[in-house]
């Protein structure tokens, strides 16, 4: 918890964060959006005291922790920096000992702690341990960034646009791997991030800040697209509200359509007279596990003698922890109407069509306007003067949001 803290820099007129109060949920991850130079790297880095608040107060489960030893904080604290930040001379398994080292745990214990963290962020230990960040990739090294933050399994995680310098594959890999962690440790995460859509995605609750760290809305993401507290917030999420609902839902909570499928080796007129009797266009193929090698439609089938196991490199495929979003990316992608969802050991589940999307979106919508748990406080004291020279809004409309309102 944030408590009317303010940071004034040496010679700045009005300060970088403005009378912040800001409650952070245990357990949740909390997203900061706003602005480039609004205050979200300043106001991260109070919570660790990588930099001192000017005034106010860090309240950390219930402890004042703004008067502590900063260095035995951080230790409890998690931190991914903006852009990586890897030491460039320390192997990737150094990087990530760096603090269980400080807290002298024996060599066996750490060894076998950043091989478990290798494994949790998809690197293999044993191929990744010993190279140097030079020798990874952007997206690798980000990785090795979140694996160095969690190494002594800190309940409170800071991270500072942690997925920012990578293609947009890899970043909707990286957050999902980010979520699926955090469905198992339950850290309390605060995240800082430029992309609306990331933080939709990521966030239990998402803080909108304008200059001067000036809290514009903090509220869930469903309430945020439902009901954005203002202009600057509407033109934040920017166009198409609907579509970023989808990326609220997984394709593991949509009801999937189950189309004709075959195994490698049936023979294909077998396939299309079930496809004609039930009415649909396209058959999926099975290898002998159970993965979808094939898309065929009826005319594919028509030319086709038996079935053989080649795997089409194209296939529409995705998890079923991907978002509704993602499948609509692959359906566009593809050209094809519809998504091959897998599970567990990459087995076909069935289809996301357009369909589904279209329910999906009708449902977020009521969904949102039920509204459940309420927002957790968040409200900046007093009035700052911004750059444009007019005075930030703390009533009316554009109030400081987030207090419960809806
Ligand atoms: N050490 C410093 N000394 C003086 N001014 C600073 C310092 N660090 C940050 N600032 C100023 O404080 C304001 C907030 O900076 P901050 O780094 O928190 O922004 P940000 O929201 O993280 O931006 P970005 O999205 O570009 O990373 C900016 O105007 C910046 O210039
Ligand atoms: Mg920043």
């Amino acid at each position: 918890m944030l408590d009317d803290v303010t940071k004034r820099f040496p010679g700045q007129t009005r300060p970088a964060v403005g009378g912040l109060t800001m409650e952070i949920p245990r357990g949740s991850i909390v997203m900061l959006v706003g602005p480039s130079g609004c205050g979200k790297t300043t106001t991260l880095k109070m919570i660790n005291r990588l930099i001192e608040p000017t005034s106010g107060r860090i309240i950390l489960d219930g402890d004042d922790v703004t008067g502590i030893d900063g260095d035995q904080l951080r230790r409890g604290i998690g931190y991914v920096i903006q852009a990586g930040g890897l030491f460039p001379h320390m192997t990737v398994a150094a990087n990530i000992a760096v603090v269980p080292k400080m807290l002298n745990w024996d060599k066996a214990r750490i060894q076998a702690r950043v091989d478990e963290l290798l494994e949790l962020v998809s690197l293999n230990p044993a191929l990744y341990r010993d190279r140097y960040p030079k020798e990874l990739s952007g997206g690798q090294q980000q990785r090795v960034g979140v694996a160095r933050a969690l190494a002594a399994d800190p309940p409170v995680l800071l991270m500072d646009e942690p997925f920012g310098a990578v293609d947009p594959i890899t970043r909707q890999r990286l957050q999902d791997e980010l979520l699926h962690i955090q469905s198992e440790l339950h850290k309390t995460i605060v995240c800082v991030t430029h992309d609306f859509d990331e933080a939709v995605k990521l966030g239990d609750w998402i803080a909108i800040f304008d200059e001067g760290a000036q809290l514009v809305q903090y509220d869930s993401p469903e309430r945020i697209l439902a009901n954005p507290a203002n202009e600057f917030v509407e033109n934040f999420i920017g166009s198409g509200a609907g579509l970023k609902q989808l990326t609220l839902t997984r394709v593991n909570e949509v009801d999937l359509v189950m189309p004709v499928t075959a195994n490698a080796g049936d023979l294909a007129s077998d396939t299309l007279s079930r496809l004609q009797g039930e009415g649909g266009q396209n058959a999926v193929v099975l290898d002998e596990r159970g993965r979808p090698i094939q898309w065929l439609s009826r005319r594919q089938l028509a030319r086709l003698d038996r079935h053989t196991d080649a795997v089409d490199p194209k296939l529409p495929v995705i998890g079923n922890q991907a978002t509704l979003n993602d499948a609509l990316d692959t359906m566009l992608v593809s050209s094809t109407g519809a998504a091959l969802v897998t599970g567990p050991r990459d087995r076909f589940l069935g289809m996301v069509t357009v369909q589904t999307v279209m329910e999906a979106i009708t449902a977020a919508n009521d969904a949102a306007q039920q509204g459940s748990s309420s927002a957790p406080v968040g409200i900046n004291s007093g009035v700052i003067e911004r750059s444009d020279g007019a005075s930030a809004p703390v009533e009316g409309d554009a109030a400081p949001a987030g207090q419960g309102t809806r």
